[in-house]
């Protein structure tokens, strides 16, 4: 159990090699067992009743979402604050952006105020990466379109080890809308490059059109797909992001591809039940399995969602602390 007063791991610090986050597809898997190393030692410091820390005070933080968000916003807030920054939410509804400002503009405009790190979110692929041009701060990308979510697939995989132990060779059934999700396609670079099993579930036109470069297998039977799997990773349908992509109306698609309690129930006794949230319930997953802390870990991949967040806040400032 970490001690209370021993949050400045500066003595023990192993060097992270990049400057952003950008996606899991940049990490090496030596990058990724340090993250996953420093969140298991904030998940239990998170525990204690003090969790705040002042590693990082005196540095800045500005979370910049241009799409909605609940869990990523608020964790990456309090993780911020837990570990001393100043943080400041950019409101993009109210800012200088509806006056025609780009978003090269408001990046370099926004880094002239001297912030450690920023946070961005945001609904075109590849908007995050192209802010880095305009910065000298780190960028954590907190979502860019149907790319990359890498705090989510990170928070996932820490998850998946308090109750697995590894890894490696585990049977991971990612189901549902993957054509459209981040969180899908960063989880699948992270359990490949760590040697997961992979297979995803679900109807073909919610496939992505680079399936067979994805080393995963593909399985359209949601009975068939969770057989064997130690963890069941049921994802929203993005309907935002669907356009002329018509599916299912909610009560068919949760008739064939909804995780409910029969069909848990044929799975392994031991899998576990996973979801990034928000969640439809009775759309993708039952209400009664998704509250269902006998197998669902959804709640506690929220608690390490903020566990990730203070670990990579921690890994992108050590330059600037030195
Ligand atoms: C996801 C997202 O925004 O990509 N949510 C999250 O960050 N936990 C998934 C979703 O919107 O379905």
């Amino acid at each position: 159990m970490a001690s209370e007063k021993n949050i400045d791991q500066s003595a023990t610090m192993v060097a992270f090699p990049h400057k952003h986050l950008l996606g899991i597809k940049q990490l090496s898997p030596s990058d990724i067992e340090l993250i996953l190393q420093k969140s298991a030692h904030y998940f239990e410091l998170n525990r204690q009743a003090r969790k705040g820390s002042d590693l990082l005070k005196g540095l800045t933080q500005f979370n910049l979402f241009f799409e909605n968000s609940t869990r990523t916003l608020m964790s990456f807030e309090v993780a911020g604050k837990r570990m001393g920054l100043d943080v400041v939410d950019f409101n993009a509804a109210t800012s200088s952006l509806k006056k025609g400002e780009t978003l090269a503009d408001t990046a370099q405009t926004l880094n002239a105020m001297g912030p450690a790190v920023m946070v961005i979110r945001h609904g075109q692929e590849g908007a995050v990466a192209a802010m880095c041009a305009h910065v000298t701060c780190a960028i954590i990308n907190a979502g860019d379109g149907s790319n990359e979510h890498p705090t989510q697939a990170l928070l996932d995989a820490a998850t998946i080890l308090r109750h697995k132990g590894s890894l490696r060779d585990l049977n991971i059934s990612i189901c549902g809308d993957i054509a459209h999700s981040r969180v899908a396609r960063s989880n699948i670079y992270l359990l490949n490059k760590m040697g997961a099993n992979i297979t995803l579930v679900g109807p073909k036109n919610l496939m992505p059109d680079d399936l067979s470069a994805l080393n995963c297998n593909h399985i359209e039977s949601l009975d068939d797909g969770i057989k064997g799997a130690d963890v069941i990773m049921m994802l929203r349908i993005q309907k935002e992001r669907l356009g002329d992509n018509k599916t299912l109306s909610d009560v068919e698609y949760f008739e064939q591809f909804g995780l409910s309690r029969e069909r848990l129930n044929k799975a392994k006794t031991d899998a576990i039940v996973m979801h990034p949230g928000p969640m439809n319930r009775d759309v993708e997953i039952a209400g009664d399995v998704a509250d269902d802390q006998t197998r669902s870990v959804i709640l506690e991949q929220v608690e390490m969602g903020v566990a990730v967040r203070m670990a990579m806040l921690d890994l992108l400032t050590q330059n600037i602390r030195q």
